[in-house]
């Protein structure tokens, strides 16, 4: 499980790759108006999500080329090839990330130990018996679930996670 999570914020450093930039800046020129800034949907027009998930990039560019005149796209036959490849790349970014979000999201929580203390960190991961918080001194805190709505330590670790991205950052 850590191993996944470890690879999920590897990743998160690799969408932000300077050429998600050039894909970035053509989605919110041409697409944001319509489909909302993160794909997700807007006013005018639903989430380009699913049909990225589901469409080759090939299928994508001809989209982006003749529209979808019959729903109200229009098409973006002025756009040069490279930034219509940028865009399709931008938006498999975009797919992942919502992927990302649907799976998990980290959030705050304090829970009560079983020897009557209390921890507080941000949950990395959570299943029904077991909860990994990530704790103020940067440990990751392994717990599981005991009777009466409190949390028993498993493990405590050097957090991998942010040393990962502590190694990156001195790169
Ligand atoms: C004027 C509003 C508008 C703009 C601007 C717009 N779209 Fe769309 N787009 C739509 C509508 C409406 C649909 C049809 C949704 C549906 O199937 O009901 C759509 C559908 C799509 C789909 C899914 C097509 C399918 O077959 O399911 C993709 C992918 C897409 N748009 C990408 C883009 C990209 C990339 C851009 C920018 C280059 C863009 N759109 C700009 C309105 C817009």
């Amino acid at each position: 499980m850590l191993f996944v999570l470890i690879l999920f914020s590897a990743g998160c450093l690799f969408a932000q790759a300077p050429d998600s930039v050039a894909g970035r800046a053509a989605f919110e020129s041409h697409c944001m108006v319509c489909h909302g800034s993160d794909g997700n949907g807007g006013e005018h027009a639903p989430s380009v999500l699913p049909a990225v998930a589901a469409k080759t990039d090939a299928e994508l560019n001809a989209i982006i080329v003749d529209g979808v005149a019959a729903k109200g796209m229009p098409g973006f036959k002025q756009l040069p090839e490279a930034e219509r490849v940028a865009l399709v790349d931008y938006m498999r970014v975009l797919q992942q990330h919502e992927r990302r979000r649907r799976g998990f999201q980290s959030t705050r929580l304090k829970v009560k130990l079983t020897d009557g203390t209390q921890m507080e960190g941000l949950a990395i991961s959570k299943t029904r018996r077991d909860l990994a918080l990530r704790t103020a001194d940067q440990r990751l805190q392994l717990l599981r679930k005991a009777p009466g709505d409190t949390h028993r330590r498993v493990t405590s670790q050097a957090d991998w996670t942010s040393m990962h991205g502590g190694l990156d950052g001195n790169r």
